[in-house]
């Protein structure tokens, strides 16, 4: 299937492409004149409030164009760390914008406890149904800063499931086996693979 991701974030479309590829599903960016849409994020509890608020959005952007009857991805994401109580999760883009990678370290730097979760919603809007799944990835924040690859809060990041490197240290193709992302995005997949759909 032919699928229209919904995101300002050029690294996001290149992860979900590489991880829904092999699956058989080719994915680019929905492009409104050009440019993708700007969405209005809500001050939700939620990261799943969010995401159904885009996918709200990109529909109304779409209706009465030519990609109207498009599938459209959206997704939202956070990191929650358990010492913060979840934070800052839902609020994960602000303060990555303000206090930074450097300012989380420096929240957690005398904490011993360091388990965190990457999370995502993504949502599939498809011949007017909406199919939504979630992905997590557990793991726990590094002391320092630790490599320059993938984007947000990897450099900071140790999943579980990996070696001991931070998101940041691994390739595109490492990060996606175990990621938030590329578990929401191949249970998707899978819905949209299903002749129940
Ligand atoms: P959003 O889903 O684009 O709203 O992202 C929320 C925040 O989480 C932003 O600060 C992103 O940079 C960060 N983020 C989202 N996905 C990832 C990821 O896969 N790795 C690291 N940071 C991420």
């Amino acid at each position: 299937m032919h699928i229209l991701f919904a995101t300002g974030n050029e690294h996001k479309v290149s992860e979900a492409a590489a991880i829904l590829a092999p699956l058989g599903h080719e994915v680019e960016p929905l492009l409104i004149q050009g440019n993708p849409p700007e969405f209005i994020e809500p001050q939700a509890e939620g990261i799943e409030e969010v995401a159904l608020s885009k996918i709200e959005q990109a529909r109304e952007l779409v209706m009465g164009t030519k990609l109207e009857d498009s599938i459209i991805l959206v997704e939202d994401s956070g990191l929650f760390i358990d010492a913060l109580g979840g934070f800052p999760g839902p609020y994960s883009s602000y303060v990555e914008s303000t206090i930074g990678l450097p300012g989380i370290l420096q929240l957690m730097s005398a904490e011993p406890e360091r388990g965190a979760e990457f999370r995502t919603i993504a949502v599939i809007s498809i011949e007017g149904n909406t199919i939504t799944e979630t992905g997590t990835c557990r793991g726990k924040i590094s002391k320092q800063l630790s490599g320059d690859t993938g984007f947000g809060y990897d450099p900071i990041f140790i999943p579980e499931d990996g070696d001991g490197r931070t998101c940041g240290e691994m390739s595109s193709i490492e990060k996606s086996s175990i990621s938030h992302r590329g578990r929401a995005l191949k249970a998707i997949s899978e819905l949209l693979n299903s002749p129940s759909k």
